[in-house]
């Protein structure tokens, strides 16, 4: 691993001293990200990001340690900020800034008031790339401080609520600098979405509960690529799943790949535990709730806090009392309960430590890869959503299956010219 001098910088984190506990977790998690590693290792040698400032707004967890690193080796001046109030590992900020001299400003538990502060000091560094995990410092970039754009080579996206915002900024014509959908690399959403999201999400909930998934009806919330692999996963627990979606075609996907579908109106009595998927707001609402089984457990691994209505249950609550870390528990006028998970934010980062290092491993290679990209076709590309080019998403895996030691086949000579060809049929 590229170790730096110990210096302590600037910055806004709970407790430096936990910086060992840090750095022995991030050396953990680097054993399960050997593509990143091996960018760390070619950008330590050509530093592409020589001179760039960035800032980063991302989960502060072990893996993300991982990708400052390797952008600290590529020679960029990096801050970092966390992306959500409750996904900061505290260990890792302190390792970051007392061991490695990264700036990082994020802490567990943080309020708003302190997020959007932090989101300021990003902007304050004056960044030349943005890596953004919901977009909170672009829009911030494009709303408050217009004056900067002109600094800007480019952003980076990570996550499918942020994509959604960046096209919604691009039809109002104010996204005027390339932003990198990460989040569409196959090496990104296929893997990170699907089997990140599915086991991370669980992890979250046992870990808040301690509760027994097999024999519960699951309502998964939402059949994207989370919500398949929330889906899968609940089902190979035991989970008896329920899938409900607004999208035609994924519902029918839901239905063939063997879960029951039907209206969240339906749904509602019938779950034990729910989880919302769906990158929207208010899934679940009051209208659900008054039907909900006492006990019924609801939770949350999309980006924002928005999903499940936790005013109009706040509304219709006498009391509201922590059951455990991460869990509580409404009791309502009607006199059943609910329990709420994590505060609606995201469970798996919130009460577990988000997706495993292997599949951050190709989503932060795909990150590390945007910003050489953007840097080295600086000037030269198109304001708005830029996909992560093809052949670094195949290179990405080619590295990932090469680490794990799996061979593929090759076309041969013959299938090359067969494929490229149109005169061959019946
Ligand atoms: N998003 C989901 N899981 C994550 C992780 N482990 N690190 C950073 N961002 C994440």
């Amino acid at each position: 691993m590229v170790t730096t001098a110990p210096t302590a910088v600037d910055n806004d984190v709970k407790d430096l001293s936990l910086a060992p506990q840090g750095k022995q977790r991030i050396e953990w998690a680097a054993r399960e990200m050997p593509v990143l590693a091996q960018i760390r290792d070619r950008f330590a040698a050509e530093k592409p990001l020589q001179g760039i400032r960035l800032s980063a707004c991302c989960h502060v967890t072990t893996e993300t340690a991982n990708l400052a690193i390797a952008l600290q080796a590529g020679g960029a001046d990096a801050v970092l900020i966390a992306s959500n109030p409750l996904s900061t590992q505290d260990d890792v900020a302190a390792c970051l800034a007392a061991d490695y001299g990264i700036p990082v400003y994020a802490q567990k538990g943080e309020d708003n008031a302190m997020y959007r502060r932090h989101v300021q000091i990003a902007l304050d560094h004056k960044p030349n790339i943005i890596i953004d995990d919901g977009s909170d410092v672009t829009a911030t970039l494009i709303s408050e401080r217009q004056d900067q754009i002109g600094d800007i080579i480019g952003t980076t996206e990570e996550t499918t609520t942020g994509i959604v915002r960046l096209q919604a900024m691009f039809n109002d014509g104010v996204l005027t600098f390339p932003a990198v959908n990460v989040n569409d690399a196959d090496t990104k959403h296929f893997f990170d979405n699907r089997y990140g999201t599915g086991q991370s999400t669980l992890d979250g909930i046992i870990r808040a509960t301690n509760i027994l998934l097999a024999g519960k009806t699951i309502v998964v919330v939402g059949y994207g690529w989370c919500g398949k692999g929330t889906a899968l996963r609940a089902r190979g627990m035991g989970g008896n799943i329920i899938v409900t979606e607004i999208n035609p075609v994924r519902a029918i996907e839901a239905v063939m790949d063997g879960f029951r579908v039907m209206p969240m109106s339906a749904a509602a009595a019938q779950g034990d535990i729910f989880i919302t998927v769906t990158g929207n707001k208010h899934v679940i609402r009051a209208e659900h709730f008054a039907v909900m089984r006492d006990g019924a457990i609801v939770c949350n691994s999309g980006h924002f806090d928005i999903e499940i209505d936790l005013e109009s249950l706040g509304a219709e609550a006498v009391e509201v009392r922590d059951a455990r870390n991460f869990v509580q528990e409404y009791k309502l006028k009607s006199g059943k309960s609910i329990v709420v998970l994590g505060e609606g934010r995201l469970i798996n980062l919130a009460a577990a430590e988000g997706h495993p290092s292997a599949v951050m491993d190709m989503s932060f290679a795909n990150q590390a890869l945007a910003c050489e990209y953007l840097v080295k076709n600086k000037g030269q590309l198109q304001p708005g959503l830029l996909s992560v080019p093809t052949e670094v998403d195949r290179e990405i895996a080619r590295l990932k299956l090469a680490a794990m030691g799996i061979e593929i086949d090759r076309l041969t000579a013959e299938q090359i010219e067969y494929l490229s060809s149109w005169t061959v049929g019946t």
